[in-house]
């Protein structure tokens, strides 16, 4: 059977990790049939559209896409894609495993931290305007239905996985109407979760907590803006935005990217560090219930990183994005003989 997915290489080094991350997942014996789109910029001016209607239809139909990142003006200029895929789907849970791969030093070695972000709407929502000339109003929107949501999602995530804490972040100190009710709405589904220790923590306490000591973490969920922060804090602890995965679920659609940006400063240059997005791949696998396929790629994946001079150049290798890719495809053809360990 062929997994029909919808491609999206995105812009900068966007093409580079994907084509990589594309020839990995394909090598190991899983079929695919991609259905590929230029979406931002590149589509703007080809077809007159940052995200092309039929790319739409693409994911409307395949249900499940991998993308590569795509490049955002600052302060004008069309509207984040990722933002608008994210709502256009209902891609409501944003879930981000932070776990170290081996042989990357880190200030902190085995950690093992879930984020849960919600996705669709808080700060995010878009809403902004300018009242008077030199005042501008953005709106934060938090609901009942997408705050109960987010929280099941990290609740029946918790108890499938076996994960024992989850702590709710919020500045309902300060933002006490919409931060209150992102906290209701987590302690009311929390009560159905009895084997789950579930805590509260401010925002900014959250990140000192973090950076003193992430283990004292399982996983935390949290609204749109500090789920955005902490989880690129969250980064920093297993070597940084080259190594993150991340997939945005909804109920009928997934889109699996990584956590980087389009990086214009190395874009074109074979130097990009693919590993976030073939991490991303990974999760997708898992999706798709090709989870052998999966602890096949990451055991090999693993491997390449015993060896310091197969990395890119951003953790210390000499590798191209390419050569990079092919160690990976070395390491799985040598371990095919041998039993995956799960
Ligand atoms: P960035 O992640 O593109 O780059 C930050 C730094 O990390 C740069 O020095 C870059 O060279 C390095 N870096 C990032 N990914 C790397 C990789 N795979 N391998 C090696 N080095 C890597 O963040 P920045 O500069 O803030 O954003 C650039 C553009 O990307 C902006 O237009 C932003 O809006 C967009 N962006 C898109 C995202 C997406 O499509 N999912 C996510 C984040 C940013």
């Amino acid at each position: 059977m062929s997994h029909k997915i919808t491609l999206i290489p995105g812009d900068g080094i966007g093409p580079e990790v994907t084509q990589a991350t594309v020839r990995i997942l394909e090598a190991s014996g899983v079929k695919f049939d991609w259905e590929p789109f230029q979406v931002g910029a590149d589509a703007f001016s080809k077809y007159g559209e940052y995200i092309p209607k039929e790319a739409l239809e693409s994911i409307e139909r395949t249900k499940v896409a991998l993308k590569g990142p795509v490049t955002t003006p600052v302060g004008g200029g069309f509207s984040s894609i990722n933002v608008a895929l994210r709502q256009k789907f209902e891609l409501y849970a944003n879930f981000r495993p932070i776990r170290n791969l081996p042989h990357i030093p880190t200030r902190y070695p085995d950690v093992d931290l879930i984020i849960v972000r919600e996705n669709t709407e808080g700060l995010y929502a878009g809403l902004e305007h300018e009242v008077v000339p030199g005042v501008v109003e953005s709106l934060k929107i938090i609901t009942e239905k997408a705050s109960t949501r987010i929280a099941k999602f990290a609740f029946n995530y918790a108890r499938k996985n076996q994960r024992k804490k989850i702590h709710a972040i919020h500045k309902a100190n300060i933002m006490k109407l919409s931060d209150g009710l992102f906290l209701r709405c987590c302690r009311n589904v929390a009560k159905d979760y009895q084997e789950i220790t579930y805590g509260e923590h401010i925002v900014d306490n959250t990140c000192m907590q973090l950076v003193m000591n992430p283990y004292q973490y399982d996983m935390l969920v949290m609204e749109n803006l500090y789920g955005d922060i902490i989880s690129d804090l969250c980064a920093a602890f297993v070597g940084g935005l080259g190594f993150v995965p991340s997939a945005n679920l909804g109920d009928e659609c997934a889109i699996f990217e990584a956590v980087h940006g389009s990086a214009p400063d190395i874009a074109g240059k074979n130097l990009a560090n693919p590993t976030a997005l073939l991490r991303s791949g990974l999760l997708m696998l898992r999706h798709l219930g090709e989870n052998d396929a999966s602890t096949q790629i990451r055991n090999a994946l693993e491997k390449v990183y015993r060896h310091p001079e197969k990395l890119t150049r951003d953790v210390g290798g000499k590798s191209g994005t390419s050569e990079f890719a092919e160690s990976v495809i070395e390491e799985m053809r040598n371990n095919s003989a041998a039993p995956a360990t799960a």
